[in-house]
């Protein structure tokens, strides 16, 4: 069980970009040109977005956690307000939730495909909530017409954190285009990889607001005001904040973005090839997709079950690391279970809970070669023999 498979063999990475000669000559290209912060290269991705999203507005960022503290700063969200959202999930929007004095109410999830359901969502709904910030895990993309309606019904705001959503759609709805403002991370593990950076779409009068917080709430841009007799002349309408996504990180993330059909076809392809090797391994459950959902792919999760499964999800994970020089990932440790929420008063999340402990992210991108995949698929068998 523990024999190493491929004596000697590189190390295989959980996740690693695909930067191709056209990145470096669209970076090199802003390099030279003479303007390095938000300007043409940061509306080209915006108008990307926009154009293929059908979203009002988009609005480049430094990071999806930007993205996500405007969102909530726009639609005014504060002191003695909830927002229901899940627990399985990266920690940005909790903390950005509680950054704008509002508390985050956490819910349970589905077990199967680990994202938050909409009913689970309505049980949390109080006389103090103003949002549902949905999180569409891994890339499969929570049921917005069923959220979209909820919240319609309730009169509340409908957020997603689609950090891992940025090529995937559902119901033929993409990913950001249901709710009123959605976000996106570039991240460099990301579906589209900017090493740093992020997006904010949708509704027109909240990205203008965003905008606007995102650039110390001056009424216009340094790209806009650039070439003009007086580049001070302008005006501070609300006390914002720096979030503005410079160019150098859109010359990258405008060509990972054009890349993105092409790179989701290959993690589909490889996460097809994991589900056709894996599915027959006791106690190992291979990500379930629901119909309608054309899954993103920024994870290949599956779930070890530590009574039926030979190794315990940690075991499975050292064993791939230290015998495979194969890398794995968690997503995610409960956010509730986290420093500033483990004190507060939540509902019990056992679904949470339960998938915390079994979960785990195989490599899955676009880098890796036919040969990284069946390495993975080989070693993994080997552990469950
Ligand atoms: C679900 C989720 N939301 C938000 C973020 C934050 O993204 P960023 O690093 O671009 O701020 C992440 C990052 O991994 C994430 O997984």
């Amino acid at each position: 069980m523990t024999q190493t498979l491929t004596p000697g063999a590189a190390p295989l990475p959980w996740n690693r970009p695909l930067i191709g000669e056209d990145e470096i000559a669209e970076v090199l290209d802003t390099l030279r040109s003479g303007w390095l912060t938000h300007g043409p290269k940061a509306h080209r991705l915006e108008h990307a977005v926009r154009e293929r999203l059908g979203v009002e507005d988009a609005f480049a960022v430094t990071s999806c956690t930007a993205a996500l503290h405007l969102a909530f700063l726009a639609a005014g969200i504060g002191a003695g307000q909830e927002v229901i959202t899940p627990s399985l999930t990266f920690c940005a929007a909790p903390n950005a939730i509680l950054q704008v004095g509002a508390r985050p109410v956490f819910v349970d999830i589905d077990p199967a495909t680990l994202n938050m359901t909409p009913e689970a969502a309505e049980d949390a709904i109080t006389p103090r909530t103003r949002a549902i910030a949905v999180m569409h895990y891994g890339g499969q993309m929570c049921d917005m017409r069923a959220f979209r309606r909820l919240a319609d019904r309730h009169g509340l705001l409908l957020i997603e954190d689609a950090a891992h959503a940025l090529h995937a759609s559902r119901d033929g709805l993409p990913a950001g285009s249901t709710g009123d403002l959605a976000a996106f991370s570039l991240y460099a593990n990301k579906v589209a990889a900017a090493g740093e950076g992020g997006l904010l779409v949708g509704r027109g009068d909240l990205v203008h607001k965003a905008r606007l917080l995102g650039r110390h709430g001056i009424d216009s841009s340094a790209w806009q005001r650039h070439g003009k007799r007086n580049t001070a002349d302008y005006e501070v309408t609300v006390p914002g904040l720096k979030y503005v996504m410079s160019d150098l990180t859109a010359a990258l993330a405008v060509v990972q973005y054009g890349r993105l059909p092409e790179f989701t076809r290959r993690r589909a392809d490889i996460a097809a090839a994991y589900t056709s090797a894996l599915a027959d391994l006791p106690g190992l459950s291979t990500p379930a997709v629901e119909p309608g959902v054309e899954h993103g792919r920024f994870l290949y999760a599956v779930l070890i079950d530590p009574d039926t499964a030979p190794l315990k999800r940690d075991q499975t994970a050292a064993v791939l690391l230290k015998h495979h020089q194969i890398a794995t990932s968690v997503h995610f440790k409960p956010v509730h279970l986290l420093g500033p929420y483990r004190d507060m008063v939540h509902p019990p999340l056992p679904a949470t809970e339960t998938a915390a402990a079994r979960q785990l992210s195989l490599p899955c991108y676009p880098a890796m070669t036919d040969q990284d995949v069946e390495r993975v698929i080989l070693a993994v068998r080997q552990l469950w023999t």
